[in-house]
């Protein structure tokens, strides 16, 4: 199966990965909260969408999905016009017991990517789904989802949550099974934090182990310079 390097169009975040993201590939991203895992893997999906046509599927799970769309327009992110041209389909699947999850979210999840009309999705996040159903279980959803995206030769994102508090609900594989690892990190500094990336794995593409720095703006996020502590 050929793999082809995709760019995302972030600024400064394809050099960091050695060209851009692998696909058909899985992207684990994970992060602490407000670190802009939402606005990275929305801004793909829209730089993708309007640069290249390709149809994008943005999965939420936390956040409604009038609020996220208004919130994204704030920074130049228009997910109402892509959805006007049939260039994103945003599902809106609240965990709220372990059947909702399985027989509607995953089930109907699944049911789009084998349409193929999908060439980017986004499930935003798996940490919610370890909260309400048993990890073996989450483990194999995880792996027919996998398994969906690179048979359909799709980008897929999962992002995932650290707890500001320590411990993160885990499902075991994601850090194994994903083709790439983007890690966002709050950093704590004496007058504040600031907000910095690293990747941690990239499968096909020789890629930078160094922290940078970013920012998120009314123009979206961008990666900076290297990291100074
Ligand atoms: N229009 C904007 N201009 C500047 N910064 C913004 C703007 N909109 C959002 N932000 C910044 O982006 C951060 C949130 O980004 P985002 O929602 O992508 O993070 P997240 O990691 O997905 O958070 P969560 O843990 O809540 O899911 C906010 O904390 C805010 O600092
Ligand atoms: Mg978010």
């Amino acid at each position: 199966m050929r793999v082809k390097l995709v760019k995302t169009y972030i600024p400064g975040l394809d050099e960091v990965l050695g060209g851009g993201l692998p696909r058909p590939g899985v992207v684990y991203l994970v992060g602490h909260t407000g670190t802009g895992k939402t606005t990275l893997c929305a801004q793909i999906l829209y730089e993708r969408a309007k640069r290249h046509g390709e149809k994008g599927l943005y999965i939420c799970t936390s956040e409604h999905p009038s609020l996220l769309i208004s919130r994204l327009k704030s920074m130049n992110i228009d997910f109402e016009k892509l959805v006007e041209n049939n260039l994103i389909e945003v599902a809106y699947g609240t965990p709220i017991s372990e059947k909702n999850i399985v027989t509607t979210l995953l089930e109907e999840v699944l049911a789009k990517v084998e349409t193929g009309e999908f060439s980017n999705i986004a499930l935003d996040s798996i940490t919610s789904l370890v909260n309400f159903i048993p990890v073996v279980k989450v483990r194999s959803i995880l792996g027919s989802l996998y398994k969906h995206i690179i048979d359909k030769r799709l980008l897929g994102i999962l992002v995932g949550e650290i707890s500001l508090t320590g411990k993160s609900p885990t499902v075991g594989v994601e850090e194994f099974m994903c083709d790439t690892i983007i890690k966002l990190e709050q950093y704590e500094r004496a007058e504040g934090y600031t907000l910095r990336l690293v990747v941690l794995k990239n499968r096909v593409a020789g890629h930078s182990r160094a922290y940078y720095e970013i920012s998120i703006t009314d123009k979206g996020l961008e990666v900076l310079a290297p990291f100074k502590p």
